[in-house]
């Protein structure tokens, strides 16, 4: 007999137990879903929603194979309409000295040329991580 109701008394503590955590992470809900939607934010005044907003947005920098697969392969891997091939270094070195450099092709993939779009369809993408994609196209860095 004692050993039916330890049998049943374990079962019973452990449903205390998750009764208890439950109700724990409903109240963490609901203080959550009490938190103001909106801040207001004042001019002059560091408005921490706009930080949130600004970290997701990708404060963080794109990482050259990220931003070529996302963005380059499109075109540069197959070499659609005469893209110069990833990797196809002496196609990139002949544009870089057109260009005068690869800063200056940088300054082409920003303002597009011909087939090639303005960033390259990246339109977030700052100089930088153009830059980096473009040293690792081309294999020139
Ligand atoms: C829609 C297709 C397409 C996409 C997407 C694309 N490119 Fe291009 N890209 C081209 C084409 C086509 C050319 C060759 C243009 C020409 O010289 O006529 C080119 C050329 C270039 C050049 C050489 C420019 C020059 O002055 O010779 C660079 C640099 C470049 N692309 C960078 C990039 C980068 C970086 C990305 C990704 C962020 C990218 N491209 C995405 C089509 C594309």
């Amino acid at each position: 007999m004692n050993r039916i109701s330890g049998m049943l008394a374990a079962p019973a503590t452990l449903v205390a137990l998750l009764a208890f955590s439950a109700q724990a992470a409903t109240d963490d809900d609901i203080a959550r879903r009490l938190e103001p939607v909106g801040q207001v934010c004042v001019q002059g005044q560091a408005c921490t929603g706009t930080d949130v907003a600004a970290t997701a947005g990708g404060a963080r920098a794109r990482s050259p194979d990220e931003v070529i697969a996302q963005h380059c392969t499109a075109c540069h891997s197959a070499g659609l309409l005469n893209a110069p091939k990833i990797g196809d270094a002496p196609a990139w070195s002949k544009r870089a000295e057109e260009q005068g450099g690869l800063d200056g092709l940088l300054a082409k993939a920003i303002t597009g040329i011909n087939a090639m779009p303005p960033k390259g369809t990246c339109g977030d993408c700052s100089d930088d991580e153009l830059k980096g994609a473009i040293d690792k196209m081309s294999g020139l860095k």
